[in-house]
């Protein structure tokens, strides 16, 4: 069977033609995968506008699914099902989703799936790898989530701790901003931190002990915080501003005035290559940890990193280097299906027709969906 897949939680309209390939261990086939990214149209406000997210999910939708369509030599009746993200996200931006898989499979008769979109993310490892070796834990980390999962069965997840603040995608992104670089933040600042020192700044990690009290019936012990990591380091950049900024001052009295606020205004390169270096060590360092001490609490057999940040270079070096070290298969994305993409929406709705699930066409879209 074949499924169009469609994405629009955030800023990136996709979709995509999977196939069901009939081999167990390798279940599916991408046949297109056609993302039309927003990133050009939010980065002039440095961050995801929502409203501007929506208007455009609309302007794109037909022309992206025709080209999935195209690209994968498949007509409407070559179809056997339509997937489509529910949530989380935001909500006009996965109503426009919603409401065209809606259109689409009760025009062409098919049966519609509503796929949760970090359901999406895991099963993008699977649609990389093929099936993982159960019970596997797997860490979704984006800009909008970082959340361990345990995958004890194909399709079954079940949530072991998340971010009570910030997800590191956004810390990463937030860091990015204060220090001038641009939007969105983490491949800037994953590509300065390889010149820095990681160790020239002192940063906090957080490790949380206590419950959440949100959710008091969880321990909480595995869970992230980064809200604390991002102050750090604002505090950090203000501090060493106003030390630049009173040394331009005794130089330019001494010389009898002259352009202080220009160079209080940049940091020298190096400088923030040693900021971004200790700051990602620290989040790449949270992040591991938790994701290792829980497959060692629930005795893994294998580990995962979906998600945009699991693009990070030093994430997927240090990850693959402690499975290694402890002799744990390691799985992430391509680079191309570790962000979001409609591929894995496709791959995680033919998962759940496989067991038997379709959406009816009153379902809505939820964007605080809850896996
Ligand atoms: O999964 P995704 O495309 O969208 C969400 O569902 O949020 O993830 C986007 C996030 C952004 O915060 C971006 O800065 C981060 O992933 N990201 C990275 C890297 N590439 C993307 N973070 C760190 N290092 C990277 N190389
Ligand atoms: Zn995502």
């Amino acid at each position: 069977m074949r499924t169009l897949g469609i994405e629009t939680s955030c800023d990136e309209t996709s979709a995509a033609v999977v196939e069901e390939t009939g081999d167990r261990a390798t279940p599916w086939a991408i046949r297109s995968n056609v993302i039309a990214s927003q990133v050009p149209i939010h980065r002039e406000w440095g961050g995801v506008v929502p409203e501007l997210a929506s208007r455009q999910h609309i302007r794109d939708i037909c022309g992206v699914v025709e080209r999935a369509l195209d690209e994968a030599k498949t007509s409407w009746t070559d179809l056997g099902s339509v997937a489509v993200t529910q949530g989380p996200g935001l909500v006009g931006s996965l109503l426009v989703g919603v409401a065209f898989a809606k259109a689409a499979a009760a025009a062409a008769g098919l049966p519609l799936v509503a796929v949760h979109h970090l359901a999406g993310h895991i099963e993008s490892l699977v649609l990389q790898n093929g099936e993982l070796p159960l019970p596997s834990v797997v860490l979704v980390v984006s800009g909008g989530h970082t959340s361990l999962y345990l995958v004890e069965r194909a399709g079954e997840y079940r949530l072991l701790s998340r971010t009570r603040d910030d997800a590191a995608g956004e810390a990463y992104d937030k860091v990015a901003k204060l220090l001038g670089l641009g939007y969105p933040g983490g491949p800037i600042v994953d590509r300065l931190a390889k010149g820095g020192n990681d160790r020239a700044v002192v940063l906090p990690t957080t490790r949380l002990t206590h419950a959440d009290r949100n959710a008091p019936e969880r321990k909480g012990d595995l869970d992230f915080s980064f809200s604390g990591l991002k102050t750090a380091v604002l505090r950090y950049v203000r501090a060493r501003e106003a030390e630049v900024a009173a040394k331009a001052h005794v130089h330019d009295s001494a010389q009898g005035g002259g352009a202080a606020e220009e160079r209080t205004s940049a940091f020298d390169p190096r400088e923030i290559a040693d900021i971004c270096a200790s700051f990602q060590r620290v989040v790449v360092t949270a992040l591991l940890d938790r994701l290792f001490d829980a497959a060692r609490r629930w005795q893994a057999r294998s580990v995962g990193i979906a998600g945009g940040v699991s693009a990070n270079s030093r994430l997927r070096a240090e990850f693959a280097d402690r499975g290694s070290r402890r002799e744990l298969p390691t799985f992430v994305p391509s680079l191309q299906l570790s962000t979001d993409n409609a591929a894995m929406i496709a791959a995680a709705g033919l998962r759940k027709l496989r067991a038997g699930v379709t959406s009816p066409l009153d379902f809505n879209a939820d964007a605080a969906l809850l896996l």
